[in-house]
């Protein structure tokens, strides 16, 4: 048998003594234990850390973030009309999302002038206020071609902005301060 063999041999005797492992590593394994235990009741006892408690907590302080829901009053007129915040508010408002059709001035492109005497498809709050909401489709559009030219298209549902039913209402105060031929109610 050759040297090197004799070094690899497997008959050394195996030392299967019951013991412990070192100081160092059972202190980690006891802390982690003792931590478990007073993380357990911190947690659920004494913080009450939980994620309704935090979800709870931010929803308290965070009222400004949560718009309070206006809409048309009983008779069906808009809320909004002679609220000077909400009437410059509502021409911000139009000038971003409106005026790529109907002019920053709301005097009509592609969509009609809205500050004529002539409205398509009703003059009242409540008429305007759901002919935004629902935009006007295809089939529903009175424009036979487009006023700057070519082939009419229609208006996506509020006007293909992401904005509440509040906000509308604000452009219609807007709306209604410019154009008195808009009326509150028929
Ligand atoms: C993609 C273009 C487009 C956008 C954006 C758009 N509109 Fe229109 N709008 C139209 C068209 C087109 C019509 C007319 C449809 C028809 O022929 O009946 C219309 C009609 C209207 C009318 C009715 C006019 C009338 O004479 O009866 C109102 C009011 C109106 N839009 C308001 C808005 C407001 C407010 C916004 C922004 C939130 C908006 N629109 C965004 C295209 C647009």
């Amino acid at each position: 048998m050759s040297k090197i063999k004799e070094e690899f041999r497997d008959d050394e005797e195996v030392k299967d003594e019951p013991g412990w492992l070192p100081g160092w590593w059972m202190g980690i394994f006891y802390f982690t234990i003792a931590f478990s235990v007073y993380f357990t009741i911190d947690y659920h006892l004494i913080r009450n850390w939980t994620q309704e408690k935090q979800f709870a907590e931010e929803y308290k302080s965070a009222p400004a973030a949560v718009e309070e829901t206006i809409t048309l009053k009983a008779d069906g007129s808009n809320p909004f009309r002679g609220n000077n915040a909400a009437v410059s508010e509502g021409e911000k408002m139009f000038r971003t999302m409106c005026s790529a059709c109907h002019k920053p001035d709301g005097t009509g492109l592609i969509g009609p002038n809205l500050m004529d005497k002539e409205w398509l498809h009703g003059a009242s709050d409540k008429e305007i206020y759901s002919l935004i909401l629902t935009g006007v489709p295809q089939d529903k559009m009175k424009q036979k071609k487009s006023p700057i030219g070519g082939p009419p298209s229609p208006m996506p549902p509020k006007g293909g902005a992401p904005i509440s039913d509040t906000k509308i209402l604000k452009i219609m105060a807007w709306l209604a301060e410019k154009n008195s031929s808009l009326i509150p109610a028929k």
